[in-house]
């Protein structure tokens, strides 16, 4: 029994926390200093820019074309609600995107969502 007891306590259980990724999602998530013209445009340009593009061949007909255009649905909350949303997310075809998209965009739109 004792012998059976020490065993447990020596047996390595490290290996549940090995990968900082898979303990807290999003921990290596780098958020600071998003600018639309680099980290925004690429997540929209994967993952929205097929719908929200006007003349792409799946093309919603809300376009994201524009800073202008995206900053309005940022500044009424659209965005980060509808990125958010798992009963009617964005992208609508493949549901929420990675947490640390959704971080990346909320704190563009938090910092103001500025044209950077
Ligand atoms: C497969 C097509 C598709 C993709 C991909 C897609 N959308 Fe959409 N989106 C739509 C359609 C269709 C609507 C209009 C219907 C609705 O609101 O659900 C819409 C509406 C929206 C709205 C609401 C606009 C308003 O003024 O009411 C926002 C915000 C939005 N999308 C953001 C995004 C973002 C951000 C992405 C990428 C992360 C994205 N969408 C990807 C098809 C898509």
């Amino acid at each position: 029994m004792l012998a059976a007891m020490l065993l447990m306590l020596s047996t390595p259980s490290g290996c549940y926390y090995d990968n900082e990724e898979d303990r807290f999602p999003g921990a290596t998530c780098d958020t600071v200093n998003m600018r639309y013209s680099v980290e925004i445009k690429q997540i929209l340009q994967e993952n929205c820019y097929r719908c929200h593009l006007s003349g792409s061949a799946t093309f919603s007909g809300i376009p994201f074309d524009t800073y202008e255009q995206i900053k309005a649905v940022a500044d009424n909350n659209k965005l980060v609600t509808r990125i958010n949303d798992a009963s009617a997310p964005m992208p609508q075809d493949e549901g929420l995107m990675s947490l640390c998209n959704r971080q990346k965009i909320e704190a563009w739109v938090r910092a103001g969502a500025p044209n950077n």
